[in-house]
Formats: C-alpha cells, sequence, structure tokens
C-alpha cells in the first residue's frame, strides 16, 4: 500500500526521505518519487519500480533542499508509471503533494478544475489535490499567515473519500502541510526538525517523540516547530506520544527475512502482551478499559470483525469466549459484515481486530456498527492507528512493528490477548467453569517457553519443505479449535510461496472436498484435542487410504507407522493450541517461499496495510 514520508530540517532532506522510504518497503508498492524544495523551485524525480531505482535516477543526488515529501504508491487509479508516480505538482507548479488513499470524488473535482483552466497529466485521482490546493490559495484566501494551511483545509472540504497528504508550496518554501481522514499519518519531533509518515517504523530512527493526527486534523509544520488545526480550521494543541519501539526492532537483526525474525520473536511478543495483564495467581486485569459485570450481563451476542489472519484470530477465540463468558460469538469477514446489514442493537458486542489499525473493511464495519448503538472493543498492535480512536475501547497487543506482509507475531499475540480477554469476561461475570480458568492461566503464562520450544523443531520442517514445494495443492485439516490453526497456516502458504491450499474441518472433507485427494498429495493435520484424536485420526486415515502424504503437527501419542511425520509441540489446551500449533506451520510456509526462491517479505499482489475498499 502507499507509504508517505517527509522532513522539514536543517539538514539535506533527500537521504531522509530514500530511507524511510525503503523502512516502506514491506507495505508493497510498484513507484516512487520525491519532492523538495530548491532555490524555491520545486523538483520532483518519479518513476514506476522501487526505491533503490529511484535513488539511481539522474538528478536524486543532486538535490540539497532541507524541505521535502516522498511516495511509495500501489496503483489504484491509472497503471504504474513514471505520470501516474507521486509527487503530483499542480498545472502551475506551484504546489507538490503526496497521497495514500482515494479521492472518491475526483471525477467531479477534475471536471470542475479544467473548466477553470487547470491541466492534468495523470490518471490518478491525486492530482486534483494540488491543483485544487492552488485554486484556494489564488482564489479564498485566509490571512497571510495561514495562506498555505488555510487553502489546504479548504480544499480538503471538497474531498469525499480518504486521504494522507503531504504538501509543499514553493511561494512558501520553509513549510510542509499535512491532513488526514481515514488513512494513517504520524509526525516526529526532534529539535528543530521535523518528520513526516504514514507509518512509524520509516521515521523511528531519528525520533519516537510521535504526534498522531486524528481523522480531520491539518498541520502546518516548519523546521522545528509545528500547528495543528481541526477539520474547522480551529487552532489546536496536541502532545506527543512517546513510542517505546525502537529502530532496530524494525530491522532484519541478522535474519534473513523480516518474517522470519517476525516468527522468532513471538515468545517475546506473546510475554509482551501478557505484561501485566496476567500473573502468577492472579485475575487477568483489564483495568484500563473497565468492562462491568452489568454492562456484561447486558450483552447478548458478540461480532468478532476482521480480515485475514486477524479473522482466522477472531475464529481461534470464538469457542473460548463461548465457553467460558457463556456469550454467543459470530465471527465475521469485515468486508461483508459492513453491508450485510447484521442484527446490531444495545445488546451487541462487537470485537474488531487489526494488526495495523488501518484495514478500510474493518475501520468501516466498526463505524458502521456504532452507528447503530452498540459497544466497541478495538484489538490492534499501533498505538492510536485509527480503529483505536474509533472504539469505545482498545486493547493493545504488543508484538511490536510487524514489517513481513504475512502476519506471524500479531496472530499470536491477537489470540494470546482475546484469550485474556475471554477470560476476564469469565472473571467478571463469576463464571462457574474455574477450575478450567485457573488451568488456561497457568497455560497462558507458559505461552512463550512453549513458543521458544516449538521454534527450536525446524530441521523436519526444512526437510519437508523441501519435498512439498513444487506441489499445486495442499490441505489442512482439524477439528475445533485446531481448524482455526488449520485456516491460518493455510492462509500463511497460499500468500508467501503461491502454493494453493485449503483448510477444513477434518469431519466437512468427506461432504465433497475429499474427492480431490489423489496419490501423493498433502495433508496437513493438526489434532490437540484429546477427546477428538480418535476422530481426527479416522478422518486422515480416510486421505491416506487415498494416497496423501500427512504431516501431523500434534501433542499427542500417534501410531507413527500410520502417521511417518510427526512434529510434536508441547502439551497444551486445546482452546489454546491456535497459538502454539501454528508456528511450525508458519515456518512450513516460509521454508517453501524459501525452497521456490521467492521473497516472503513482499508477497506478490499484497500490501501489508489494505487501506482501500
Ligand atoms: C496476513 O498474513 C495478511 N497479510 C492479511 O490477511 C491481514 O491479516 C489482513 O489484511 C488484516 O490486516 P490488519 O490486521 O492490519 O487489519
Amino acid at each position: 500500500m502507499c507509504g508517505i514520508v517527509g522532513y522539514i530540517g536543517n539538514t539535506k532532506a533527500y537521504p531522509i526521505l530514500i530511507n524511510g522510504l525503503q523502512k516502506l518497503e514491506y507495505r508493497g508498492y510498484d513507484s516512487a518519487g520525491v519532492s523538495t524544495i530548491e532555490n524555491e523551485k520545486i523538483a520532483c524525480i518519479k518513476n514506476k519500480g522501487r526505491v533503490k531505482e529511484l535513488d539511481n535516477m539522474e538528478g536524486t543526488h543532486f538535490l540539497e533542499g532541507t524541505v521535502g515529501i516522498a511516495h511509495t504508491r500501489w496503483a489504484t487509479h491509472g497503471k504504474p508509471s513514471s505520470i501516474n508516480s507521486h509527487p503530483h505538482l499542480d498545472s502551475s507548479e506551484t504546489f507538490s503533494a503526496v497521497h495514500n488513499g482515494i479521492i472518491e470524488n475526483y471525477n467531479e473535482l477534475r471536471e470542475f478544475l479544467t473548466n477553470a483552466g487547470y491541466k492534468f497529466l495523470s490518471e490518478t485521482d491525486t492530482e486534483v489535490i494540488p491543483n485544487l490546493i492552488h485554486y484556494y490559495y489564488t482564489k479564498e484566501t485566509g490571512n497571510n499567515e495561514d495562506r498555505f494551511v488555510h487553502a489546504v483545509s479548504r480544499a480538503t472540504k471538497d474531498f469525499k473519500g480518504s486521504y494522507a497528504i503531504a504538501v509543499l508550496c514553493k511561494l512558501e518554501p520553509d513549510k510542509i502541510v499535512v491532513a488526514r481522514k481515514d488513512n494513517p499519518l504520524v509526525l516526529g519531533a526532534k529539535d528543530n526538525e521535523m518528520y513526516i509518515a504514514s507509518d512509524i517504523p520509516a521515521i523511528l530512527e531519528y525520533t519516537n517523540n510521535i504526534y498522531i493526527l486524528n481523522d480531520g486534523d491539518l498541520a502546518e509544520l516548519k523546521a522545528g516547530s509545528v500547528k495543528f488545526y481541526d477539520k474547522d480550521f480551529n487552532s489546536i494543541e496536541k502532545t506527543p506520544e512517546i513510542i517505546t519501539w525502537d529502530a532496530k526492532a524494525a530491522d532484519k537483526n541478522g535474519y534473513d527475512d523480516f518474517m522470519l525474525k517476525e516468527i522468532n520473536e513471538q515468545p517475546t511478543a506473546i510475554r509482551e502482551t501478557i505484561g501485566t495483564r496476567l500473573v502468577k495467581g492472579g485475575k487477568c486485569n483489564f483495568d484500563d478499559i473497565n468492562i462491568t459485570k452489568d454492562f456484561l450481563l447486558g450483552i447478548n451476542r458478540i461480532y468478532i470483525v476482521a480480515c485475514g489472519t486477524a479473522m482466522h484470530a477472531g475464529i481461534a477465540a470464538k469457542p473460548l469466549f463461548e465457553r467460558l463468558a457463556g456469550i454467543p460469538v459470530e465471527v465475521d469477514i469485515a468486508s461483508e459484515f459492513r453491508y450485510r446489514e447484521p442484527l446490531i442493537d444495545e445488546k451487541t458486542l462487537i470485537i474488531c481486530i487489526s494488526q495495523s489499525g488501518e484495514t478500510a473493511d474493518t475501520l468501516a464495519a466498526l463505524k458502521n456498527s456504532k452507528a447503530m448503538g452498540c459497544k466497541t472493543i478495538a484489538i490492534s498492535n499501533v498505538i492510536g492507528s485509527s480503529i483505536t480512536r474509533e472504539a469505545d475501547f482498545t486493547v493493545y497487543t504488543h508484538a511490536g512493528p510487524e514489517i513481513a506482509v504475512a502476519s506471524t507475531k500479531a496472530y499470536t499475540s491477537q489470540v494470546t490477548v482475546l484469550a485474556l480477554l475471554a477470560i476476564h469476561f469469565a472473571e467478571v461475570l463469576g463464571s462457574r467453569e474455574t477450575a478450567l480458568i485457573e488451568t488456561l492461566k497457568d497455560e497462558i503464562l507458559e505461552l512463550p517457553s512453549k513458543a521458544s520450544i516449538v521454534l527450536e523443531n525446524t530441521d523436519m520442517l526444512k526437510e519437508f519443505a523441501k519435498r512439498i514445494y513444487k506441489e499445486k495443492d495442499v490441505f489442512y485439516i482439524g477439528r475445533g479449535s485446531d481448524y482455526a490453526a488449520a485456516v491460518e497456516s493455510s492462509l500463511k502458504l497460499k500468500e508467501i510461496s503461491y502454493v494453493h491450499s485449503d483448510a477444513y474441518q477434518s469431519g466437512e472433507l468427506k461432504h465433497g472436498s475429499i474427492a480431490l485427494i489423489e496419490n501423493d498429495i498433502t495433508v496437513i493435520g493438526i489434532m490437540t484435542d484429546r477427546r477428538l484424536v480418535e476422530k481426527s485420526v479416522s478422518n486422515l486415515q480416510e486421505v491416506i487410504t487415498r494416497g496423501a502424504k500427512t504431516l501431523i503437527v500434534t501433542n499427542q501419542d500417534l501410531d507413527t507407522k500410520l502417521f511417518p511425520n510427526i512434529l510434536r509441540i508441547p502439551e497444551i489446551n486445546t482452546l489454546l493450541s491456535p497459538v502454539i500449533a501454528v508456528i511450525p506451520l508458519q515456518l512450513l510456509a516460509y521454508f517453501v517461499s524459501k525452497e521456490k526462491g521467492l521473497d516472503p517479505d513482499k508477497p506478490r499482489n499484497l500490501a501489508k496495510s489494505v487501506t482501500v475498499e
């Protein structure tokens, strides 16, 4: 997805901009560009391709300006090309703008501006932005001091859709103006320097003093100072947040790929997510969200709403909430939920899960539900992200920055925090499942060490990856909570190795899909529920009889003659098993991707944060 970086200070902007763009490469993009103010003129260099290619373009290294903006684009309107890349200039080359999001009414604005004499070069929606700002700058000005920021404010009132923008003006070369709505944008402050980024890791090596913009906010940046305005152009005050991620956490730290680093960070991510929410012998602590018994007694249904991996964390959490808190749970895909007119009233609780906190479908589902009168909880990994500002309550995972497109540590942290939340609900409600609750709490505290044990056992997975990397289809099966791990493991394989795979509840396979099982096809079975082990073994026998080879992830004692490839994981209550069972299968997907010579961090067609519908 698109990325924005900006800098204003007293040193050359260009190297900082390129460095920031490189930090955002993980978001996925097809073009890159940069604009700086050079001797009161706007320089703009851009093209389709990688940031490295931009850096090799003629002219970039002559950029001396200390004020600049930069962008990586992921095409939505118009193919990847030099003309369609950002930054975009207005017809008079007075303004330069970078933009994340979509201006939905751009056709209408383009027509209006064309009639007013403006010329358009690109096929993008973004090009209306600098032109409309120019229009208001010349036609409807505020007082001289804030003419630039006022013109941007006025233009944003005409935009329908979403935007995070950063704008330069050659007539006011000591300023950058930024604005955002439904798209992330943060500012970093350090002495006489200000930084702009769509994502914190882009600027974290320079400062951890971060201002978070709310929807509709604008800011006018100068070297060492910043003024904030709300959507109605009222002056507002903001205090920076101190981000505790260090810049190193956003680097590969010696691993070949971010994904492998993040898989290996899971013991820490789970431990940090548990944090002080649970200590041995204590109750789960969610004092920060103040969920009362009366509130929970008034809830008769929970919807867990999310996309992709985050939605899979919801599948893993459903039995925890139902069993422990006794509240029925439906898990919904956000892109469906937002349009399917779900039954929502004040007795409904919505839990939205989003690693980035910026996923457009999840955010829209949350906003729609809130408007229908229910209470909402956001689970997110990013402080101050959009869903956290919309929800009534926020619970953070503390997985640290997740750079690889394929989500790993965010998933296991999400399931962990949801398990803690389900126990908290049960404890607040005075559940009678006290023995189970105490067992689960002890086991949650053991999750980090169990995750570490699983991470030590990689040789067999590497070997198995060598056997299956050329295959076209792989099946994952599991019952109950094991199905949650199966469906997430299957997604991991698909997204980074491009091997088609599907996940099934083991007992469902025989109702149709077993027709696909043929000689030497791979079926991966997950078995952690002692009560269901015999049933699962029977289901696996059904596929073995039809020629399938199997890999079994289990903590049960199984017949090694029947199952020659067993990956043993530590003993764990099946309700928590998705946290542990998924880890070897994340690794398997990673090894298959490497065997195929692919880049697991940047899978084709995918973006880290999907901020468009
Ligand atoms: C995970 O590997 C995927 N890349 C994707 O499914 C992701 O989980 C989904 O887009 C939701 O993202 P979010 O958690 O940031 O909302």
